[in-house]
């Protein structure tokens, strides 16, 4: 699992890397566009929302929702990444922070129309995930949602096969979403939905119950 210093030294080439594992549709990035694409059309159904994206990177998502006309803010742990996600969005409200502390205090009261997060919520482990996903409900607006797009896998089973087929490349210090084992406590606490979109990679959509 890279570190803030590994993303920072990432960062000018992070974009090419995607790019060649989404094409040749292999793990870690299979289906990266599609789940893309997916959040921006979403997000695109309300016109000026308040969007906030956790580990925006190089911002290729929240660059082009800033273009439209809504409103970013983001927490990332990588000055690079922001530096080259701060050129595309001038006005956007980015903070250099390490989300394994927790939540910013001066984010707590802010009310959000989306919050997003791509590829970077498997830095946590499962237990740090649960509350800090069930602290992101929180910040919702009435009719907010959560819309989580990252390696995700419906079962353990699932997983395995992706880890065998792919284990020149695994990281095995990552924390997979996996749906079977996430839905059930999830689900105790919000209205969630898994949607798969590629071998290795899909959606989770949640809402306050
Ligand atoms: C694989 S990149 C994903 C970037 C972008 N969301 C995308 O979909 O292309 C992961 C991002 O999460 C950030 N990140 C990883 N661990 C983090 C942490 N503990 N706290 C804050 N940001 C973190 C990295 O700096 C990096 O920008």
């Amino acid at each position: 699992m890279l570190n803030k210093q590994g993303f920072n030294l990432w960062a000018n080439n992070y974009d090419h890397t995607v790019q060649l594992s989404e094409e040749s549709n292999q793990y870690p990035f299979a289906g990266y566009k599609t789940i893309l694409n997916t959040i921006f059309n979403e997000i695109m159904q309300k016109s000026q929302s308040k969007v906030l994206d956790i580990g925006f990177g190089t911002a290729v998502l929240t660059s082009k929702l800033y273009e439209e006309g809504h409103t970013i803010d983001g927490l990332d742990f990588s000055s690079e990444m922001i530096k080259i996600a701060q050129a595309k969005m001038p006005t956007a409200h980015l903070m250099e922070w390490d989300i394994s502390k927790g939540f910013p205090d001066s984010f707590k009261n802010n009310k959000y129309d989306f919050i997003i997060s791509t590829y970077a919520l498997h830095h946590l482990s499962d237990e740090e995930k649960i509350p800090f996903i069930k602290n992101l409900l929180t910040l919702l607006s009435e009719e907010g949602k959560i819309i989580i797009g990252d390696i995700a896998f419906k079962t353990r089973d699932r997983l395995e096969t992706c880890r065998r087929d792919s284990i020149n490349y695994w990281d095995d210090e990552e924390y997979y979403f996996v749906e079977e084992e996430l839905y059930p406590v999830l689900k105790e606490f919000s209205q969630c939905e898994f949607h798969p979109i590629s071998h290795c990679g899909g959606l989770f959509i949640m809402t306050r119950k």
